[in-house]
């Protein structure tokens, strides 16, 4: 059975060019990048061309980019290397309720050190307001930490004018844009961060990579990594050559979607799958806002209905979904995402998340609204496609 996997925002195939380009440095090459001879420089080479891809996705300048092993790391570099940073006098962190696991839990180890943590809550579609970042600013403020994009609901929010705001009050500006990159245009040389944090296995690359922008000119971060002079010195341990080189090309081949306009495709793939699913689910209701979301995601709630049942249903028809974010589907919790936006626990509990790929067709989201019809649907038998 060909399976139909809708669960991008948790992790992407990897991309048979990434793979491609990987293999040889499984296969044929094992040069330590640190090391003088030819083996060594020829590792160093393709590292140095993969920090010129990622950085150019970014917008960034190559210099500016750290490789991690991902994004939970790129989240901690950030949140524990500013907080702990030479000098660093400034106790208050400001982020959101909302953020992903690897944002608020290095954030609630550094509370008991002494730092004052602020949690700003949502609206009901997951937009924080300015006022609330306004008022939550003041002098001892060391960091802003928002999202760009939850991965739950797709909410985006308005990155720049949080980071003008930070940068008004003295604070650097950290954002998580692991679900933004790839999937919407992204220039960090236009934009107020100080700070970005990015993960190869979200754009068709590798897992166990990703990327920190640190912006030039910021002063040296704490370590949470500390080893070789690697990275700049910024981050030690000998790198993951052959993941960073997929990532590269990942890299290369998310910029050459972007331009050629994918994500609006997809935007209008997942508009109209969300109508049919309408149509068969009359009482299906969407979490998070329509108008500023990631053009690839569908947070539902199917009320009347249990999630787990819906997902388990679907996965045996041959479908890939999630309920919630992996993360918290993974710890059983009802999702504090949908919590944090004032949705009722039955309906968390009804809730599902689709998120779309690059390759798919009406014809395959088609067998989805099928099999949601069957068992969610009022009639079971209700089917009539509309065109859109
Ligand atoms: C918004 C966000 N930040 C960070 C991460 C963590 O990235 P990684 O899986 O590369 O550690 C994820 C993964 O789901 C995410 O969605």
């Amino acid at each position: 059975m060909n399976r139909i996997y809708l669960d991008h925002n948790a992790t992407t195939p990897v991309a048979p060019e990434v793979l491609e380009a990987m293999w040889p440095w499984h296969r044929d090459h094992f040069g330590n990048p640190s090391s003088v001879h030819q083996e060594g420089r020829e590792a160093r080479v393709r590292l140095d061309e993969a920090r010129e891809k990622v950085a150019a996705l970014l917008g960034a300048r190559a210099g500016e980019v750290v490789f991690t092993s991902g994004g939970t790391e790129s989240n901690n570099f950030a949140l524990l290397g500013v907080a702990l940073m030479p000098g660093q006098t400034r106790r208050r962190i400001v982020t959101t309720a909302i953020e992903h696991p690897s944002v608020l839990n290095p954030l609630r180890q550094l509370a008991p050190l002494g730092f004052d943590i602020v949690f700003l809550p949502p609206d009901a579609d997951g937009r924080i307001d300015p006022a609330r970042l306004e008022s939550a600013l003041d002098d001892s403020t060391a960091l802003v930490s928002i999202q760009h994009a939850n991965s739950e609901v797709g909410t985006l929010q308005d990155i720049q004018t949080f980071g003008e705001m930070a940068r008004r009050a003295g604070a650097l500006f950290h954002v998580d844009a692991v679900q933004t990159a790839g999937k919407l245009a992204l220039d960090v040389e236009a934009l107020p961060v100080d700070l970005l944090s990015v993960s190869s296995h979200k754009i068709c690359g590798p897992k166990g990579v990703g990327a920190l922008f640190i912006r030039r000119g910021t002063a040296p971060l704490f370590s949470p990594i500390a080893g070789g002079s690697q990275e700049r010195k910024r981050r030690g341990g000998t790198e993951n050559v052959a993941g960073i080189v997929g990532f590269g090309v990942a890299a290369d081949l998310a910029v050459a979607r972007l331009a050629a306009g994918r994500p609006e495709e997809v935007r209008a793939l997942r508009d109209w799958f969300f109508a049919q699913i309408r149509e068969v689910v009359p009482g299906v209701v969407r979490f998070g806002s329509a108008e500023f979301c990631l053009p690839n995601t569908l947070g539902l709630g199917f009320p009347g209905r249990e999630g787990q049942g819906l997902l388990i249903g679907l996965d045996m028809e041959g479908i890939a979904v999630s309920t919630g974010s992996a993360c918290s589907s993974g710890s059983g919790q009802p999702s504090p995402v949908l919590a944090a936006l004032g949705v009722d626990l039955q309906t968390i509990e009804s809730s599902l998340r689709f998120s779309l790929g690059w390759q798919h067709s009406r014809e395959e989201l088609m067998k989805v609204v099928e099999a949601l019809s069957r068992l969610a649907g009022a009639t079971g038998d209700r089917l009539a496609p509309s065109s859109a």
